[in-house]
């Protein structure tokens, strides 16, 4: 009798160890390298994420593989291969600059793998993708919020800076011109650099000689706190204004007093969010970092959330929330999802639809200036 009672002890501790499984989550970012920041502000928002929530409603565990692909597109690409061949993930979260995401997709896309993309606004990164979403808005919104609030200050002339190196920032530019233009305003000539660039003397020679009444930096934080301080120092006194690329603390630390006054559009802030989500979220960021909860990293807690409500709706469905082809339908059909950084939905091109901020730089800190609905 002892013998068979054990037996069944045994079964039992052996069946429920075998029903709550592994469910693995790849995460693709640039941890280190030139946009470092990126990537260590997205992970900071996914421990906490995760911190809250990492178990499905079956009981499942959720397990997070994250590689670093140094900022470059080339180990991108391989990390998600690697996630997908070696570590047999269900979906990948990842990457942040859309140059990037644009070398995953494909890669995900073949392998049908769910892959969302938490910061990359660059619309050819979900563009004739099935396998594909992201968290965030695209840049023909973020560069319209940019192009009609420096209409509505009375800004009626501008130069567009272009990093011809990133996707992101070429696609940025065309949406600012256009929705510039539309309005009203005059775009005097596009000047160009490249990510690395230390001296932009001849750009800002150019810019000088033209006498913009706005300067529109569609690049990334490194160069645009670079770009200001060298505009200063030459006498060029026109305001910038930028987009999700330049909001991040570096700026400020680079770019000194330079970027006083620098405005941009972005994700989240914490000063306009009241959502329940975003206080608990902000809470918890405040509680283990003891500064202001950035975008960046709110964006990363929403797209972990998404996969995860997305695995959940498999489970309801009486499906496995391994079940790749499951989980992305219903990423690609989320709606109404309350997030950190707002209400989510995804249209039919797997593109959030939800609203930006506009901030900018007021002594040696980020200060939000507004909100616009798409
Ligand atoms: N939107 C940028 C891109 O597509 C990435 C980014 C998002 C950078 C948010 C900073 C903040 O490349």
């Amino acid at each position: 009798m002892k013998k068979v009672l054990s037996v069944a002890a045994a079964t039992v501790l052996v069946s429920s160890a075998l029903l709550a499984k592994e469910v693995k989550i790849g995460v693709v970012l640039p941890l280190t390298g030139p946009i470092a920041a990126f990537g260590q502000t997205s992970k900071g928002g996914l421990d906490i994420a995760y911190a809250q929530n990492h178990k499905l409603k079956n009981g499942d565990d959720v397990k997070l593989i994250i590689l670093d692909d140094r900022g470059d597109k080339v180990e991108a690409a391989t990390a998600v291969k690697r996630l997908i061949d070696k570590n047999h993930v269900t979906a990948i979260l990842g990457e942040v600059a859309s140059s990037n995401s644009m070398a995953m997709a494909p890669v995900a896309e073949n392998a049908k793998t769910p892959m969302i993309t938490h910061a990359s606004t660059n619309p050819r990164v979900t563009k004739g993708k099935t396998f594909v979403t992201r968290a965030c808005f695209i840049d023909p919104f973020q560069g319209a919020v940019a192009a009609n609030y420096a209409l509505s200050k009375g800004y009626k002339t501008a130069v567009i800076v272009t990093d011809t190196k990133q996707d992101y920032s070429v696609g940025l530019s065309k949406a600012f011109r256009k929705a510039y233009t539309k309005g009203g305003g005059k775009v005097l000539k596009t000047v160009y650099i490249n990510s690395g660039d230390k001296d932009f003397n001849a750009q800002v020679s150019t810019i000088k000689s033209l006498h913009p009444d706005i300067i529109d930096f569609t690049g990334y934080y490194p160069e645009g706190a670079l770009l200001a301080r060298q505009a200063r120092a030459m006498g060029v006194k026109a305001p910038f204004i930028g987009g999700d690329g330049s909001g991040f603390p570096e700026l400020i630390k680079i770019g000194g007093k330079a970027v006083e006054g620098f405005m941009y559009t972005d994700h989240f802030n914490e000063a306009a969010a009241k959502s329940p989500e975003a206080k608990a979220y902000v809470k918890a960021f405040h509680a283990k970092n003891h500064k202001a909860a950035d975008s960046m990293g709110a964006l990363a807690a929403d797209a972990y959330g998404m996969i995860l409500a997305a695995m959940n709706k498999c489970i309801d469905e009486g499906k496995a929330p391994t079940d790749k082809v499951c989980v992305n339908n219903n990423l690609r059909h989320t709606k109404n999802y309350h997030g950190v950084t707002g209400v989510i939905n995804i249209d039919k091109n797997g593109n959030a639809v939800k609203s930006a901020v506009v901030n900018v730089v007021k002594n040696g800190k980020f200060a939000y200036l507004t909100t616009v609905n798409p």
